[in-house]
């Protein structure tokens, strides 16, 4: 099996993992300039926004870093009954906190799906894509190809493991259950596997014949050293970047994340509709308490979307989404760089 490292043309096999929302091309170039792998998440955005944030990276470092792809088909179905009794409960809630209101029309709803990206990324020669969510088309995987585009798939099981390698996968990122953010599973829209780590990688590891980067909850010399003794080429990290200088993190969201412990996170379908792990909050346990159906990926995420922006503005951490992992409060404030070169500092030796 080719080595991980020659594969992506980098010194150390360490992935920062792609954040929408707390991932900046600062972050990205920082973890690339120090030889490791950045990852730029472009998931849901415009192609105008994809090419600026890409460029903006470009002009930051000159070494290899790949860009993120939420690689889903849009929800199967639009509920009306149900997106209705969502935006009522929403409705009372923003009663209840004095939050503004908007009820949303769902004929409105757009969203850019990663079909629209697939030039840009063409275009300005990205040499490596990773993918949440889902298997890339057979056309897209093929324009990839031939331009040498190395391929990077997410699997929380045996089986998507096993889907993405026959897609054509270069590289397969194997999410355990602690992991922060969304799942990227994709065989089942209502349910998630739950595996963890410990358990996944070395199925994994056992069934397909790719380079595994490990994703969850690595964090110290044992947590590094763990990860390649059950079979992973690399690791992808996401919490211990949250706090970094170069994060767009809130300082509330920083801070929650610096005291989170264990127990801290919890799975939830409040924020968008997909499973994600994130710090639980007043929102998550209301609508956990609530128990209605939350209309499936993206259509929850989009009526979320102005509540969760109000939120973010006025520093209301009880009704943004924290995404995290359940070691996220091992990290510490720092430099995508000091972070990265300790990383690194932990891998064992070749
Ligand atoms: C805040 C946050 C945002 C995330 N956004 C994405 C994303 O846009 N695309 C993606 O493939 N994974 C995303 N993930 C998942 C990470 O790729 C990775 O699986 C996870 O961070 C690894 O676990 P850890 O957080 O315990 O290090 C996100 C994770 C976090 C914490």
């Amino acid at each position: 099996m080719a080595d991980l490292k020659t594969i992506l043309h980098i010194d150390y096999p360490i992935v920062q993992a792609p954040m929408l929302g707390v991932t900046t091309p600062a972050m990205v170039a920082a973890v690339s300039n120090a030889g490791a792998l950045g990852s730029l998440p472009l998931g849901g955005l415009s192609s105008d926004k994809a090419r600026e944030l890409i460029r903006q990276t470009k002009a930051l470092t000159d070494r290899p870093f790949a860009v993120n792809l939420f690689a889903h088909a849009p929800a199967k179905e639009v509920n009306r009954g149900d997106i209705a009794i969502m935006q009522e409960f929403l409705q009372e809630l923003c009663l209840e906190f004095n939050f503004p209101f908007e009820a949303q029309n769902p004929d409105t709803f757009q969203f850019h799906y990663y079909q629209e990206l697939i030039d840009v990324l063409l275009e300005e020669n990205v040499p490596i894509v990773s993918s949440t969510f889902g298997v890339l088309n057979e056309g897209i995987t093929a324009a990839f190809k031939q331009k040498g585009v190395v391929l990077i798939g997410t699997a929380t099981s045996v089986a998507e493991a096993k889907v993405l390698e026959q897609a054509g996968a270069d590289i397969i990122t194997v999410q355990g259950i602690e992991a922060g953010g969304h799942r990227g599973s994709f065989l089942s829209e209502d349910t998630t596997p739950q595996v963890g780590l410990f358990s996944l990688l070395p199925q994994v590891a056992d069934a397909v014949d790719l380079p595994l980067l490990a994703a969850g909850g690595i964090y110290d010399s044992r947590t590094v050293k763990s990860a390649f003794a059950l079979g992973a080429a690399g690791i992808q990290v996401g919490s211990m970047f949250i706090a970094a200088d170069e994060s767009a993190a809130s300082n509330a969201y920083k801070e929650a994340v610096l005291n989170a412990h264990d127990t801290s996170t919890v799975l939830t379908q409040a924020f968008s509709g997909r499973w994600a792990r994130g710090i639980e909050n007043e929102f998550m346990r209301r609508m956990d308490a609530k128990g209605i159906t939350i209309p499936y990926y993206t259509i929850q995420n989009q009526l979320m979307s102005s509540i969760r922006a109000y939120a973010q503005k006025n520093n209301l951490p009880d009704f943004v989404a924290m995404w995290a992992g359940q070691s996220a409060g091992k990290s510490a404030r720092a430099s995508s760089r000091d972070i990265t070169t300790k990383l690194i500092r932990m891998l064992p030796p070749n």
